[in-house]
Formats: C-alpha cells, sequence, structure tokens
C-alpha cells in the first residue's frame, strides 16, 4: 500500500482500498497546497508536457471537467473522449486495445465505464497509470477522496462525527466508496434508504466486523438531529431494469428547509452531484450546504493525484 505521497508515482488508483490514514493524510496535505496554488497564482507548469486520456463510456460533468482542469492548472494537456460513440469503440474496439492506443499518446489514463472492474481490467492492460473514475456500481475513489477531504476542511475533524447516508445506497457508487474510506476513521454510521435500496449486504458486514456503531433505517425524520454530516445521493435511474421500481423510489427523500429545522447548526449537507430534487434550491443559500465547496476540492484531490501518479508531488 502507497503511504508517502512519493510511493504513488506510477500506480493505478482503482479503489479505496488502497488508501490508509496516513496516505490519506499525505494526499489531503497536497490537496491542500493545490487550493493555495490555485487561489494564489491560478496553477503551477508542475506537470509541463504530460497529457491526460480522459476515457468517458458514461455521462459525467464534474468528474471530467475537473480532471481537465485539474491537468491544465498544472500545465498538462488533455486527450478528450466523453463521448465515446464517436470513437472507434463504436467500431467495435475492445477496453483492453482503447487503453493501449491511449497509452501511446497519454502519461495517465481516467476512466468511467458502466461495468464493474473495468477500470481494474483497463489497468491491467496499461503500463501507464490508470485512474478509476466510477465502474458502474462499483467504486468512484477520487469522489470518495474529496468527498472525506471536504469533510475534514469543513468540519476541521473526521474521528467522532456521525455520518447520515442517504437515498440510493445500492447502486450510489459514491456511497460504497465513502463507506469503506470512513472505516479508517471512527465514526458513527447511519444509512437511510428504502428497503430495495439499501447498502450491499458486503459492506455492511464490512462496516459491522470493523466494529463501528451502525443502523439502517427508512425515515430520515428521526435521525436527522443526529447527524455532523448528511451525505445525500440520487437514486441511480441508470442501473434500474423495471423504470416503475424507480418512480417508486426516486421521490422517497429531499431535504429543505423544514427538515433542516431539526438538524444540528454545526453539521454540513453533501451530495456528489447531480442532483434531481433530493435536495430543494432553497436549500443552497444555507451555510451548512457544502455541495458547492465540495465540488471544487474535487479539482484540488485530482491535481494532488495527479502530481503523486506522475511523481511531482
Ligand atoms: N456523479 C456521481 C457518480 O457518477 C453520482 C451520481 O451520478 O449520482 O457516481
Ligand atoms: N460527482 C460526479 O461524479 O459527477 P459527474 O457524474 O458529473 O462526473
Amino acid at each position: 500500500m502507497a503511504d508517502t505521497i512519493e510511493s504513488f508515482a506510477g500506480q493505478d488508483i482503482l479503489s479505496v482500498d488502497q488508501f490508509n490514514r496516513a496516505a490519506l493524510n499525505a494526499v489531503f496535505g497536497v490537496a491542500h497546497e493545490m487550493r493555495v496554488l490555485v487561489e494564489r497564482f491560478g496553477g503551477a507548469e508542475l506537470l509541463q508536457g504530460k497529457i491526460l486520456a480522459n476515457l468517458f463510456y458514461e455521462p459525467s460533468t464534474r468528474t471530467s471537467s475537473s480532471f481537465t482542469a485539474a491537468m491544465q492548472r498544472l500545465g498538462g494537456q488533455v486527450i478528450a473522449i466523453n463521448n465515446v460513440q464517436y470513437s472507434s469503440v463504436s467500431k467495435g474496439e475492445s477496453l483492453p486495445d482503447t487503453v493501449r492506443t491511449l497509452e501511446c499518446y497519454a502519461d495517465v489514463i481516467v476512466i468511467r465505464h458502466p461495468e464493474v472492474g473495468a477500470a481494474a481490467t483497463a489497468a491491467y492492460y496499461a503500463d501507464k497509470p490508470v485512474i478509476n473514475a466510477g465502474d458502474g456500481i462499483g467504486e468512484h475513489p477520487t469522489q470518495a477522496l474529496l468527498d472525506l477531504f471536504t469533510v475534514q476542511e469543513e468540519l476541521q475533524q473526521i474521528d467522532g462525527l456521525t455520518v447520515v447516508m442517504v437515498g440510493d445506497l445500492r447502486y450510489g457508487r459514491t456511497v460504497h466508496s465513502l463507506t469503506k474510506l470512513l472505516l479508517n476513521y471512527e465514526v458513527s454510521f447511519v444509512f437511510v434508504s428504502p428497503e430495495i435500496l439499501r447498502l450491499p449486504a458486503d459492506l455492511i458486514e464490512a462496516v459491522e466486523a470493523s466494529g463501528h456503531s451502525c443502523r439502517q433505517v427508512q425515515d430520515l425524520n428521526s435521525v436527522i438531529g443526529e447527524a455532523d454530516v448528511l451525505y445525500m445521493t440520487r437514486v441511480q435511474r441508470e442501473r434500474f431494469t423495471d423504470l416503475a421500481e424507480y418512480d417508486r423510489v426516486k421521490d422517497f427523500f429531499v431535504v429543505d428547509k423544514e427538515l433542516m429545522a431539526r438538524a444540528r447548526r454545526k453539521m454540513i449537507v453533501m451530495h456528489p452531484l447531480p442532483r434531481v430534487g433530493e435536495i430543494s434550491y432553497a436549500m443552497d443559500d444555507d451555510p451548512r450546504a457544502a455541495y458547492f465547496r465540495q465540488m471544487r476540492n474535487g479539482m484540488y484531490i485530482r491535481m494532488a493525484l495527479l502530481a503523486a501518479l506522475l511523481g511531482k508531488a
């Protein structure tokens, strides 16, 4: 396991399982420096001459554009394949051949794909570092890193917090990665979802086996007052085979002013975004609404990771 920033050079980032507390502290330290760098100078020339290939088989706004911005703010350049239907993928080219092509031109490959394990497959065939930007319902490790960095920056602590995760805990890959990452800390978990969207059993078992306090409930009202971190998620429509089932659960939870009147004064509301109704727009002015700041943190985390993987952190 890489646990100093130097030891990340040349590595892939496929799962949060690769990170322990030492590694997290190292990445967060560099991300913090990247924030200062961007705020003072807009960026640096650390990755001049380096090229990132952004390979997206699924839609993205934040992950794709924040990796692009991260690379460009560090002086590097980007090959964007955000629309695989216009690439040779639509002629039937395989994932292994696609990544072997891109690594002829780029120094690092970022991939998002609908299948669990696709990033690991890409990494198997590529010699250059591969970063998992979401593999189906599997993981979204860089999102979990930016989520945890946000908690640390906003609340100045992670140990001792109660984290309430809400919504699509079954298909939400950001929840899967963040839950695993939080096992490195002394937190209590409350998982709030409709019955059919509960956290997968293997993850519940991992949480319980690690000795963390954990409850699964269906009613957000009854637990909102406990939350230090309220982590909202979108119901992942694209993962449902039966859209009638999606319709039944899509509007289960809405964070609005009425609900937030029962929340602590010092707490944060997070969301990986995009939101499709789970958080009312009226909430955006509430100082506890951290989701826009969270999104900005994504660029700093990705700047830190790119610098680390390319041996320049
Ligand atoms: N953007 C996140 C993801 O790709 C969350 C979401 O789409 O709901 O996993
Ligand atoms: N949070 C996130 O992954 O957003 P995108 O799907 O827009 O990349």
